[in-house]
C-alpha cells in the first residue's frame, strides 16, 4: 500500500478559465500558498478485483468525483504499462471541511500514492502535470509554500519555500454545507457569457507580475493589494457573465468589509475568495491571534482556521 498527503493550496493570484479545456491548461498566470494544516491523506492498494474501488471521506464515490479519479489511475496505468486495479481511500483531514475546496490537496495526494502503488517514479513536474489534468489548482498542491502555475506550462513551479514570508492565512467559513457551481462550470459560462472575460485575461499577466515581484521582494502589503484586486477582478468578470454567479454571500460581505476596517485601523490584512462563500485573509503571523480574534467576533463568521505556510505533497511511510 502507498499513502501521500498533500495540503490545500489558496490562490492570492487566481487561475480561472481554460486556454483548452480538453488538456485543461489554464488561461491564466496563478501564484498560490500551500496551507499546513488543510490536508488531505490518499491510500492507494492494488487489488484483485475487476474495477478500482474509490472511498472518499469515508463513502463509496459514484459519478463524476469516481470519473475524476479513475481518468487519472487511467492514465497512470498507461504509462506503467500495467492493468492493475486498485482501492483508493481517500480522507480529508480538515478542521470542518464544510465548503472548503479540497480538490487540490486531493488530486496531488492521488497522484503521489497512485503512481507509487503502480511502481511509477515520477518527478515532481510529471506528478504535477498528472494532477493539473483533474484540477488545475491541484498541480500547485504537489509543491510546499509559494508557487505558480503559468500559462502554457503544463505544470506547476516553486517560486518560495514555505518560510519566505512569515504570514498566516486565516479562513473564515461563512456557510455551512452550501452547494455551489462547481469552477469548471462556472469558468467555461463566464467565459462564454461574460463581456468581461477578455478583460479579465488580458489584465491577468500584469497582476500576477505584480503579485509575484511583491513576493520576491518580501512586500505583504503590495503582494496584499494585488490579491484582493485578482479576487475582486475574477469575481467581476463572473458576475457579468449571464446569468451572473454569484459566490459572494452577504457573510462573505460583512467578512471583506471587516478586513478592510481592520486595514484602516493598521493591520497588514488582505482578504481573498474562490468558487464559494468563505474568505480567507492574509496577514503577518504577529498580527493573526489579533485579527483572529476580531474574525472570530463578527456574526458572520461560523468558524475561522488558522493556516500557516504548508510543506509539499509527500509519502509516508505505509503502515
Ligand atoms: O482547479 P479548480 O478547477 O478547482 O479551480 C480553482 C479556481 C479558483 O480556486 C477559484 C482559483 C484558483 O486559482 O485556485
Amino acid at each position: 500500500m502507498s499513502v501521500a498527503v498533500a495540503h490545500a493550496n489558496i490562490a492570492l493570484i487566481k487561475y480561472w478559465g481554460k486556454a483548452d479545456r480538453a488538456l485543461n491548461l489554464p488561461a491564466v498566470p496563478s501564484l498560490s500558498l500551500t496551507l499546513a494544516g488543510l490536508r488531505t491523506r490518499t491510500e492507494a492498494r492494488l487489488i484483485t478485483g475487476a474495477e478500482d474501488a474509490v472511498t472518499l471521506d469515508g463513502r463509496p464515490a459514484g459519478g463524476r468525483p469516481r470519473a475524476r479519479v479513475i481518468a487519472m489511475l487511467d492514465q497512470l496505468r498507461a504509462r506503467a504499462g500495467a492493468t492493475s486495479r486498485l482501492a483508493i481511500t481517500s480522507h480529508n483531514e480538515f478542521p470542518t471541511a464544510a465548503g472548503l475546496a479540497s480538490s487540490a490537496s486531493g488530486f496531488a495526494a492521488l497522484a503521489l500514492a497512485a503512481s507509487h502503488a503502480l511502481g511509477l517514479e515520477l518527478t515532481r513536474q510529471q506528478l504535477s502535470a498528472l494532477a493539473r489534468q483533474a484540477s488545475a489548482s491541484a498541480a500547485r498542491s504537489v509543491f510546499g509554500g509559494w508557487a505558480e502555475l503559468l500559462t502554457g506550462c503544463e505544470h506547476a513551479s516553486p517560486i518560495a519555500p514555505p518560510e519566505h514570508l512569515d504570514v498566516r492565512m486565516l479562513v473564515a467559513v461563512t456557510r455551512r454545507g452550501e452547494k455551489a457551481i462547481g469552477s469548471t462550470e462556472a469558468m467555461l459560462h463566464t467565459a462564454e457569457t461574460s463581456p468581461y472575460y477578455d478583460a479579465w485575461v488580458s489584465s491577468a499577466g500584469a497582476l500576477f507580475t505584480r503579485g509575484k515581484s511583491a513576493l520576491l521582494a518580501r512586500d505583504l502589503p503590495e503582494l496584499g493589494r494585488a490579491m484582493e484586486h485578482s479576487t475582486l477582478a475574477m469575481h467581476a468578470s463572473m458576475l457579468a457573465a449571464d446569468p451572473g454567479v454569484l459566490y459572494f454571500a452577504p457573510e462573505s460581505l460583512a467578512v471583506m468589509h471587516a478586513v478592510r476596517e481592520l486595514r484602516g485601523r493598521g493591520f497588514s490584512t488582505f482578504f481573498t475568495l474562490d468558487a464559494g462563500p468563505h474568505v480567507k485573509v492574509l496577514c503577518p503571523s504577529v498580527e493573526a491571534p489579533a485579527v483572529a480574534k476580531e474574525l472570530r467576533a463578527l456574526p458572520a463568521v461560523l468558524e475561522l482556521l488558522e493556516a500557516a505556510p504548508g510543506p509539499a505533497a509527500e509519502l509516508l511511510e505505509a503502515p
